[in-house]
């Protein structure tokens, strides 16, 4: 690649890239900052600036940058067989010996994968599958999926129809057969329910929706175990386990979405797993390759699959790069990465504890409603005042602010609306955390004098 200045590369990019979720007009002003390498936990831009990585990329790096058993990996893969569809009755030793991986690490009952390239073409997947089975059963008026405000669930048009991101369904995303209930969120919707009853409540807005749209017109409920974009919203204990009984209770599939909570964030090879859950269908993605490749995959239950299997004759549903083979060698690689150096019972049994008492500690800052924290997630909810609390009417430009004042200091930290959010790496080490709490501690200090308060 040529070597360019910092302004020579903003100028090109600025002129000819349009970047995913992006104000065009406010990037033009300022330009991208360029990232050019990355090693360890560490992103490095074009000025030179280390840049530690509390969101592992997006939510998806999970063994860290510059690991070479997965360039080796591709690198095999690529010189034997770069690529083969999986079309037509062929398909390849890499995405065999995943899928029987896959079906391993799972939930009980999730035998088989679909492969896909993200997040969001998985979960169109499932969209597919679902109503598919529900004709398949004689069932085809069971078309309704239900969702949950602030839920992601991806870009395409049905994907972010399934989710519960207002400002997407605004911009053509909005498909019939979609309905959204609220999370449970109990820094807003909690009051003082004590937690057993907050859970039962916040389950009970599904019952609601399903009794509402008529159990004969749903197919399915979906829901990230944890809402990962929608602000790190953690659910009180017993929440999914109300919320299964209901799907049970009315013939709902239940669909967990583990893109971001999947692949030892939680401290568990799955967030069901450590909830209890019995999925009907799972999404996976990002964590899948640690983000070296793109890849994603459907968990489909033997309940859907068996169906499909008996009489759904041809599913005609796929795409070129399904099962492609470098990405699943290298997904096969990473699997043994996290296992060999037992990155899961790390953050289950020291990272995860340690990051949660290092971010209480910033409970006390003025700026700070709330903390959360589950395994290697954790959100810091920025607050006007901590009585109510009131939160700051301007929603996200608070957090916007702190975003900055952490990069700016050497800490990738996201905002979503005025939480901040960490997701890093499951090889985090202490050393990692406390850097993050130290320059998180810094910036909400800079954002508070910006506020004068
Ligand atoms: C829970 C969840 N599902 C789906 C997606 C969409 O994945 P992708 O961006 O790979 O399409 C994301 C992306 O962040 C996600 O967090």
């Amino acid at each position: 690649m040529e070597s360019l200045s910092t302004n020579e590369w903003q100028a090109i990019d600025s002129a000819h890239h349009m970047a995913p979720f992006t104000d065009y007009a406010d990037l033009r002003k300022t330009g991208a900052r360029i990232i050019t390498r990355a090693e360890g936990h560490c992103v490095y831009d074009t000025d030179g600036n280390r840049i530690l990585d509390g969101m592992a990329g997006l939510w998806c790096v999970n063994v860290g940058y510059g690991r070479h058993e997965l360039v080796e990996a591709a690198s095999r893969q690529m010189t034997e067989l770069p690529y083969y569809n999986n079309f037509f009755k062929t398909s390849n030793p890499p995405v065999a010996a995943l899928s029987r991986r896959l079906a391993e690490l799972t939930p009980d009952g999730l035998n088989n994968a679909f492969f896909a390239n993200s997040g969001s073409e998985a979960n169109d997947t499932i969209i597919r599958m679902v109503r598919h089975f529900w004709a398949l059963e004689g069932k085809p008026e069971k078309r309704v999926i239900i969702g949950r405000e602030y839920g992601y669930h991806g870009s395409t048009i049905m994907s972010a129809s399934m989710g519960g991101m207002s400002g997407m369904h605004n911009q053509a995303a909005n498909e019939p057969d979609f309905e959204h209930i609220r999370p449970p969120y109990g820094f807003l919707y909690q009051g003082n329910q004590d937690e057993a009853v907050f859970a039962a409540n916040a389950a009970s807005w599904l019952e609601d929706r399903i009794l509402e749209v008529g159990a004969d017109r749903v197919a399915a409920f979906v829901a990230e175990p944890v809402q990962g974009a929608g602000g790190v919203i953690v659910p009180p204990d017993g929440y999914f386990a109300h919320i299964e009984a209901i799907c049970r209770k009315h013939d709902i599939l239940f669909i967990v979405d583990e893109v971001i909570t999947g692949f030892g964030r939680t401290g568990h090879w799955f967030a069901s797993q450590k909830m209890g859950l019995s999925p009907d269908m799972m999404t996976m993605a990002k964590g899948l390759t640690s983000g070296y490749m793109p890849m994603s995959a459907v968990m489909v239950g033997d309940r859907v699959a068996d169906r499909l299997i008996a009489d759904g004759g041809e599913f005609y549903h796929g795409f070129t790069y399904s099962g492609h083979p470098v990405a699943a060698a290298v997904a096969l690689a990473n699997l043994d990465l996290i296992e060999r150096e037992n990155m899961i019972e790390t953050v289950r049994d020291d990272t995860g504890p340690y990051l949660a008492s290092a971010l209480a500690s910033l409970a006390d800052h003025r700026l700070v409603g709330e903390v959360r924290t589950f395994g290697l997630l954790a959100a810091i909810e920025l607050v006007k005042s901590k009585d109510g609390p009131v939160m700051f009417e301007d929603t996200g430009t608070v957090g916007g602010m702190c975003r900055d004042h952490a990069i700016q200091r050497g800490l990738m930290m996201r905002a979503v609306r005025d939480a901040m959010i960490l997701s890093p790496a499951l090889s985090y080490t202490r050393a990692d955390i406390d850097e993050t709490v130290a320059i998180a501690r810094k910036a909400l200090d800079a954002t508070a004098a910006d506020l004068g308060l």
